[in-house]
């Protein structure tokens, strides 16, 4: 196995003409924590980390690698935690420092790496940055912010509330930028000292041994302001923040991308590259030098469907494969509704759904709670919270059958629709569960090498079957309504429906999805 540092960084390594896995984040299944939702330690409904750390062993059991925990800085929770006052301390709602590096010690003596959420387009207007800043023109953070005598563009503020992305300040006497809330002041990249502060941040963490971080829409730390939004911009289905994609943002990338390779042990960025196109989704990688992973939108919004998904895996994999770039692969997170209710409520769709993340090439993420198949949930008019009506995929995970659900108060939104039958100590004594398939796929994952590379090939079975095969293992999603058969006899290594495990098929029936090898 050769590696190919010098073209494509640590990306990938070649075996002959494959991309293999060569890191552990090319292995890993990451797992999505939204800490308000995870499980409570305090009791005083809101999730945090000591909650988390007392599910740790839960995670290992379920056999996730890594976790990614959005925001727990110091904030006001304007945007639950996407609006940071401190970049550099917890905020008291999830604990502190020291439960933070309990939670990384803990985390890694079960093999868990740690990821978290770093929010480098804006921060919180009560961040003492903005504050300085905002006090006059000539003050020495005048112009960490974007301000402007007058809105210097046409944007408007992400969660379709069609309000300007630009506000009046009084005190400064000047316009100030949010792509977000107003509570949400975008810092202004183009300053050098901006820059060095925000890689400040990541080192705090990084020396902290965090193995890495989410990155916030990060094709928004550079900007055309001069540009203005397509006239049907704002009326676009999911456009949700200004649609920049500017080539500053790449020497800002390496810079972010030498801070994390000058620490030892693969520290690993994912970015959330928010563009819905995967060739300008492609060229935030760089040449291995700027981020290690992106998040890829189309596929998250791409219909269930074998003919959308084909396209949508076909086209990411032709455009990041000759890059040496390694892709990712997202069904839900905390900003989209789930999926398994976009996909139409079914069961063993969304079986099959699982099968296809944890099988296709690349670095699959999990939203917490998809292992449990949550639905949306419902969320009263009086109980909505969030400016960008995101709740009702932000709801609490249920633990336990029973009043609360394992939390120990009620928590700060309602459950998801049928919570006991959802929980954790239901599916965990059923070994026919979501919660035992999601499992019993990572662990075939993880013993299979051919899961490890980057090949696909697909097989075609008929218009409504995804199948592929990935070295010799076949993968066999039968979206249809018929039987189809297979092009010869397999041993399922993971079936959707239960007992072919080991034996012979030549067959995989509707709805059912098989992960097996040639007999
Ligand atoms: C993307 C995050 O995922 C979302 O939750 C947040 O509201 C915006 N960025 C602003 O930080």
């Amino acid at each position: 196995m050769g590696s190919d540092k010098t073209m494509f960084g640590s990306h990938a390594a070649t075996e002959g003409e494959r991309l293999v896995a060569s890191t552990w984040w090319q292995r890993a299944v990451v797992y999505q924590v939204y800490p308000r939702s995870f499980a409570d330690g305090n009791g005083d409904g809101v999730g945090d980390l000591l909650g988390l750390i007392e599910r740790l062993d839960h995670l290992a059991w379920l056999g996730v690698d890594a976790v990614w925990i959005s925001p727990v800085f110091r904030s006001p929770m304007a945007d639950f935690g996407y609006d940071v006052a401190d970049y550099c301390d917890i905020d008291p709602l999830f604990g502190d420092l020291a439960t933070i590096d309990r939670l990384i010690a803990d985390a890694h003596a079960r093999d868990i790496k740690v990821l978290l959420d770093w929010v480098p387009n804006h921060t919180s207007d009560q961040h003492p940055w903005f504050l300085e800043s905002r006090r006059d023109r000539t003050n020495p953070k005048a112009d960490w912010y974007v301000w402007r005598d007058r809105t210097a563009n046409n944007w408007l503020t992400a969660f379709n509330s069609g309000q300007p992305a630009w506000t009046y300040d009084e005190q400064r006497g000047q316009y100030y930028l949010h792509c977000f809330l107003a509570q949400q002041p975008d810092l202004n990249w183009d300053h050098p000292q901006v820059q060095d502060a925000m890689l400040d941040t990541l080192r705090f963490w990084l020396d902290r041994g965090v193995d890495g971080f989410r990155m916030d829409v990060i094709h928004l730390i550079a900007k055309h302001l001069d540009e203005d939004d397509p006239a049907d911009f704002a009326s676009k289905k999911y456009s949700h923040v200004p649609a920049n994609d500017v080539p500053e943002v790449h020497p800002r990338l390496r810079r972010i991308r030498s801070v994390l390779d000058s620490y030892p042990g693969d520290r690993v960025s994912v970015g959330e590259v928010y563009l819905l196109d995967e060739e300008r989704m492609a060229a935030y990688y760089g040449s291995g030098d700027e981020l290690h992973l992106s998040f890829n939108f189309p596929f998250v919004w791409s219909q269930f469907r074998a003919d959308d998904l084909r396209h949508r895996i076909s086209r990411t994999l032709d455009i990041l494969r000759p890059r040496g770039a390694w892709p990712t692969w997202v069904l839900s997170n905390h900003d989209v509704p789930r999926h398994r209710t976009r996909y139409g409520g079914d069961e063993a769709l969304a079986r099959i759904a699982a099968a296809m993340l944890l099988t296709l090439p690349g670095t699959p993420f999990l939203y917490q709670g998809e292992e449990l198949g949550l639905h949306e949930a419902e969320i009263p008019h009086d109980r909505i919270v969030d400016p960008g009506l995101r709740d009702g995929c932000r709801a609490p995970l249920p633990w336990a059958i029973g009043r609360h659900h394992g939390w120990p108060s009620d928590p700060w939104l309602p459950f998801p629709p049928d919570a006991d039958a959802h929980s954790v100590e239901a599916q965990h004594l059923d070994e026919d569960s979501m919660l035992h398939w999601y499992r019993h796929l990572m662990q075939v994952r993880r013993r299979t090498p051919q899961l490890h590379t980057l090949d696909l090939e697909w097989v075609d079975l008929g218009a409504d079957v995804l199948a592929y095969r990935r070295g010799g293992v076949l993968v066999v999603l039968n979206m249809s309504s018929v039987t189809v058969d297979l092009p010869g006899i397999v041993v399922p290594l993971a079936s959707s429906i239960r007992g072919l495990e080991g034996l012979h098929i030549t067959s995989v029936a509707p709805l059912a999805a098989v992960v097996a090898v040639p007999a």
